[in-house]
C-alpha cells in the first residue's frame, strides 16, 4: 500500500513511524513533513490547506490512502477534495470537522445526542458575555468559537481577564467550570462503526504543576493506572457512539479520528472538547502502545469497512512523551536555533526512547527549530516509572538554546497518585 500523510508535526511523525513499521506499507510519503519525518518517509512540498493541490499530489503518487493529520486542512475541506479525486482518505469532511472547527456546533451536536458536557452560552455581544460570566461565576471558562491551536481557551479567576478574552473573539463560548482530571480518548470511526483506542492524559499548561498559560500540550502518558477500567466502555456508550450516530443522522457522517477531551468530574464524565484528528502529543504515546498494524485500520475507516476490523491489540508497555518547546512558547516562540544531541539519543537510547520531531527543519547539515513545539521525546517501559525515566534521560541529551520542558510529565501517575 502507498500512503501519503499530510502535515508536519510530531503527530505526523508518530503516524509515519507506525506506518513505516507496517509490513502492508511499501511506500510512505509525507507532505510537507519535517526534518525527523524525512528519516522514515519521502517528503513532498505541498500547501496542506489547498485541497486541489493535495488531491493532485495523491493522484501523482498513486496513493492508496491519504491520512490528513492536522485540523486546519480538515476544516478547510482537504479530505473532501481527495475523496472527490477517488482516493480513500482518513479524515472527516469539512462539514463533519466542524465538530472541532466550531465549539458552538460541537455543543449543538452534543445537546442533540444527549452527550454530557459543561453547560454553556454562545455569546456575540458584550451584554451576553457579561450575563454569561455572571451566571457561571469563577473560575471563568472562555473559549474562542473557532480554531486557535489550543490557545483560544482562557480559564481564570480574574473577571477582567475573562472579559477581555471574550471581547477579543467574534463569537465566544462561555461555560461552566469542570473540575477533575482530564482524559483524552480517541476513536477511529467510518461514520458507523466506532473503534476506541487506549486513553491518554495530556498536560496542557506550559509549566510544572499545571501553572502558566494553555499550550497545544507539553507531554502525555498512557495507560492511566488511576482510571476506572470501565471508562472506555462508558465513554463509548455515552459519548463516542451517540456523537457518531448524530452526525450520520444529520447527513454529515464523521469518518476518521474522533478525539474526546474529557473531564472526570465528581458528577461523572463530561466532554470538554471534541477534535476531529489525532491529538498531539497524546498520539505519540497511544501509537507507541498499539500492536495492531495501523494502515489497514485507517484504510478501513476511509473505505467504510471498519466493521471487518478485529479488536485492536495493545502492548503491556507504558509510554511517556515529553515536549521540548522553544524559547518563549506559547507567546512568541523563537525559531532557527540549532538542535544537538539527536544522534546520541538514536545511538544510546533507541528503541526504548526516540525523538519525534514537531517544529524542525534541516539547514545544511544542521537540524534547527522551526516552531513552538520542537520535539516530542517518547519512551516506553514496563511501567510509567520506567518509561518516564527513559524519556527524561533522552531529553537530557538534547541541546536547544532557550528551550523549555515540563519536568513533571506522568510523575503523579507513576507514583500511583
Ligand atoms: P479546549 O481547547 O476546549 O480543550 O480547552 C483547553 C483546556 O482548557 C482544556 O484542556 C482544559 O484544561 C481547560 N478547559 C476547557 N474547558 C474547561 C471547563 N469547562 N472547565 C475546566 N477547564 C476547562
Ligand atoms: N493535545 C491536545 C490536542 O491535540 O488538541
Amino acid at each position: 500500500m502507498k500512503v501519503l500523510v499530510i502535515g508536519g508535526g510530531a503527530r505526523e511523525h508518530a503516524l509515519c513511524r507506525s506506518l513505516s513499521l507496517d509490513p502492508d506499507v511499501n511506500a510512505l510519503y509525507c507532505a510537507p513533513g519535517n526534518a525527523g519525518i524525512a528519516e522514515v518517509a519521502e517528503l513532498r512540498p505541498v500547501d496542506a490547506l489547498d485541497g486541489e493541490a493535495v488531491a493532485r499530489l495523491a493522484t501523482e503518487l498513486r496513493a492508496d490512502l491519504v491520512v490528513v493529520g492536522p485540523e486546519a486542512p480538515l476544516v478547510a475541506g482537504v479530505a473532501d477534495a481527495v475523496r472527490a479525486a477517488g482516493i480513500p482518505v482518513f479524515g472527516p469532511s469539512g462539514e463533519a470537522a466542524q465538530l472541532e472547527g466550531s465549539k458552538a456546533f460541537a455543543k449543538d451536536v452534543m445537546a442533540a445526542a444527549g452527550v454530557p458536557t459543561a453547560r454553556s452560552y454562545v455569546c456575540t455581544t458584550p451584554e451576553e458575555v457579561d450575563e454569561a460570566l455572571d451566571a457561571f461565576g469563577a473560575p471563568y471558562v472562555v473559549k474562542d468559537d473557532g480554531l486557535a491551536a489550543g490557545k483560544g481557551v482562557v480559564v481564570t479567576d480574574d473577571l477582567a481577564a475573562a472579559r477581555a478574552h471574550a471581547l477579543s473573539c467574534d463569537r465566544v463560548v462561555i461555560e461552566e467550570f469542570l473540575d477533575g482530571p482530564e482524559v483524552s480518548l480517541f476513536a477511529i470511526t467510518d461514520g458507523v462503526t466506532v473503534l476506541p483506542l487506549q486513553p491518554a492524559q495530556d498536560f496542557k499548561r506550559a509549566l510544572d504543576g499545571d501553572e502558566g498559560p494553555n499550550t497545544g500540550g507539553m507531554g502525555a502518558y498512557s495507560p492511566l493506572p488511576w482510571a476506572d477500567p470501565k471508562l472506555v466502555d462508558e465513554v463509548m456508550a455515552s459519548v463516542l457512539q451517540p456523537t457518531v450516530d448524530e452526525l450520520r443522522r444529520r447527513g454529515t457522517p464523521f469518518s476518521g479520528l474522533l478525539y474526546a477531551g474529557l473531564a472526570i468530574t465528581s458528577r461523572g464524565v463530561r466532554v470538554i472538547e471534541f477534535n476531529a484528528r489525532f491529538g498531539d502529543p497524546e498520539t505519540q504515546v497511544v501509537l507507541a502502545r498499539l500492536r495492531t498494524p495501523l494502515a489497514s485500520v485507517l484504510l478501513n475507516s476511509a473505505n467504510g469497512t471498519l466493521h471487518t476490523e478485529p479488536p485492536l491489540s495493545w502492548r503491556e508497555d507504558a509510554a511517556v512523551t515529553v515536549v521540548i518547546a522553544s524559547h518563549n512558547y506559547p507567546e512568541t516562540p523563537r525559531t532557527g536555533d540549532p538542535i544537538e544531541g539527536l544522534a546520541e539519543v538514536a545511538e544510546q537510547d533507541a528503541p526504548d526512547a526516540y525523538v519525534l520531531h514537531a517544529g524542525t527543519r534541516r539547514e545544511g547539515d544542521a537540524v534547527v527549530s522551526a516552531g513552538g513545539r520542537v520535539l516530542s521525546v517518547t519512551a516506553t517501559g514496563s511501567d510509567l516509572a520506567e518509561a518516564r525515566t527513559r524519556a527524561y534521560k533522552a531529553v537530557a541529551r538534547i541541546r536547544l538554546d532557550g528551550s523549555q520542558y515540563r519536568t513533571d510529565i506522568a510523575a503523579k501517575a507513576a507514583e500511583g497518585a
